[in-house]
């Protein structure tokens, strides 16, 4: 499905953010990337979809999407996949909503700009995924300013937009952690519950080793722009052979006791 070869980022002159990272992300398989802030884990994920901030640039290897070079995409191609195979959410997708316009108007805009149709079905479209994401009274969002809602509502219909064509891929940055944990749980088994339903494999990034464990089906560790130890769930639950996941393990709480979020 996704998968990185020996992929090297850097920003402007400096060292490496990314150094040699490989990745294969199966169809319908969710892989966590953790590690400390800095680590180079937002450079991984935003490389595949062609949005690096700043300067940041691909200086060595390659990333496939289905078998495509992702780094040979031209606008135009890019454009047609971004949205519609592949999908990012942020940290709060809720916050990049405009707040003078309704969630619905933008919703609407939001596909109809990939796909051309009118403009009461796209509406529908729009107000069946918000209740797919677990909002009640979806029409009532739809008429609702972001700022009438909650920072989980919001991120649910940030969510809500990424997922409107079904994407293969979503690629995932740190999607809860502006949340409250309660709200934090929510949208992780919504997310659980996409990939049951669409089939949609996730590239998870966050520096919560306990929503990793509770979602992924395998783990990379990340540090200083390389991966220290990966392996499945398990492997790293049980097994962690670096000592940085084992300090990382530690300082979650009550990991033991399997409340991992
Ligand atoms: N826009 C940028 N310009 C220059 N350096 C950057 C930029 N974004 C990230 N970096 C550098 O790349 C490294 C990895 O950052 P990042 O991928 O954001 O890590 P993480 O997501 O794990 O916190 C850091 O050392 C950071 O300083
Ligand atoms: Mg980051």
């Amino acid at each position: 499905m996704l998968c990185y070869q020996n992929v090297s980022v850097a920003y402007g002159d400096g060292a490496p953010a990314l150094s040699g990272f490989n990745l294969e992300v199966k169809a319908g398989e969710i892989v966590a990337l953790v590690g400390e802030s800095g680590s180079g884990k937002t450079t991984a994920i935003r490389s595949a979809i062609g949005l690096l901030p700043g300067g940041g640039k691909v200086i060595q290897g390659d990333i496939l999407f289905q078998g495509l070079s992702l780094l040979q995409l031209s606008g135009e191609e890019w454009r047609n996949l971004r949205g519609q195979r592949i999908s990012m959410i942020f940290q709060d997708s809720g916050a990049m909503l405009n707040p003078i316009r309704t969630i619905g108007s933008q919703f609407v805009e939001y596909i109809r700009t990939h796909r051309p149709m009118a403009k009461k079905e796209a509406w529908e479209m729009g107000r069946v995924m918000l209740e797919r994401m677990g909002l009640p009274h979806s029409g009532d969002i739809m008429k609702s300013y972001p700022f009438q809602l909650s920072g989980g509502m919001r991120q649910r219909a940030g969510i809500a937009m990424a997922m409107v064509f079904e994407p293969k891929l979503l690629l995932a940055d740190e999607p809860t952690s502006a949340l409250d944990v309660t709200t934090q749980a929510q949208i992780v088994r919504q997310m659980l519950e996409l990939r049951q339903q669409y089939g949609t494999s996730i590239l998870l990034v966050t520096h919560n080793l306990g929503v990793a464990a509770y979602m992924a089906d395998r783990i990379l560790v990340m540090t200083g722009g390389r991966v220290v130890e990966s392996g499945c769930r398990e492997e790293i639950l049980q097994q962690a052979k670096d000592d940085y996941t084992r300090r990382l393990l530690e300082a979650v709480p009550d990991m033991r006791r399997k409340r991992y979020v």
